[in-house]
């Protein structure tokens, strides 16, 4: 029975989507069997990131509304045959499933695969109780933004309400010119606020962005300090779920 990791954050726009594609594909490198879920209902982003979106025939909307099986949604990397996408709908109005039925679909990914990886929405609504439901552990990401490290802090206490017991964070997008500048909150200010243990930090690199934006997750480019970051925070990922 696999472990389902939550990702998600305050703010939109801090690296949730990009970071579960990178974090997807190093376990995927190391012959775990993986499955990324797009959360964002509505607003589908994690098939551009894994280069999948002309591969996407069905959705998570079509497993749950019963259209068709979740073998028939699931969508297989080109590159790793045990990472798989299951892509979320573009259309909001199609998702209308209830807590009970996203559960009853993340159990049926539990049986099939290792880790199952969630890329959660920005925002607590509706769509983010939706997709954290029944996960057993969240990694909540935040920038080196005092807004970005609200809204993380905010998150962390809605997920801890909703008995998430198991939750870490992850600061993405940290730009070493400002390191203890006292321009942006650095790590020692982030850590006062976030009330649980830190996994990684990320640095900001276009190469990540310009990766990402051609469906090629970074840490596929083998040998770089980033896909050696990345492997460290997927040890410990590992040891929280
Ligand atoms: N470490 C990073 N360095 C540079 N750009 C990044 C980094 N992480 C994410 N990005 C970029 O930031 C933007 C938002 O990332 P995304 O993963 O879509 O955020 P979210 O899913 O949280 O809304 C994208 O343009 C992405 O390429
Ligand atoms: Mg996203």
């Amino acid at each position: 029975m696999g472990k389902i990791l939550f990702v998600s954050s305050g703010k939109g726009g801090v690296g949730k989507s990009v970071f579960t594609a990178n974090l997807g594909a190093v376990y995927g490198e190391r012959g775990i069997r993986v499955a990324l879920v797009d959360m964002n209902i509505g607003l589908r982003n994690l098939d551009i990131y894994l280069g999948l979106q002309d591969n996407v025939v069905f959705d998570a909307a079509d497993v749950l509304n019963g259209v068709v099986p979740l073998s028939k949604a699931l969508v297989r990397d080109r590159r790793m045959q045990n990472l798989y996408l299951l892509a979320t709908t573009q259309r909001k109005e199609k998702f209308n499933a209830v807590e009970s039925h996203v559960a009853d679909l993340y159990r049926q990914l539990k049986d099939q695969f290792d880790i199952v990886i969630v890329d959660g929405p920005a925002g607590v609504n509706r769509e983010l109780h939706l997709a954290a439901t029944a996960v057993d552990a969240a990694v909540i990401i935040t920038t080196p933004e005092y807004v970005s490290l609200r809204d993380a802090d905010m998150m962390d206490q809605t997920l801890r309400a909703r008995g998430i017991a198991k939750r870490v964070y992850v600061i993405n997008k940290v730009n070493r010119q400002y390191m203890g500048t006292g321009a942006l909150p650095g790590v020692e200010k982030i850590s006062a606020v976030m009330k649980v243990p830190l996994v990684g930090v990320i640095q900001s690199d276009d190469a990540i962005h310009l990766a990402a934006n051609r469906g090629i997750p970074i840490v596929m480019q083998r040998g770089n300090y980033i896909e050696r970051n990345f492997e460290k925070i997927a040890d410990r990922l590992l040891e929280v779920v």
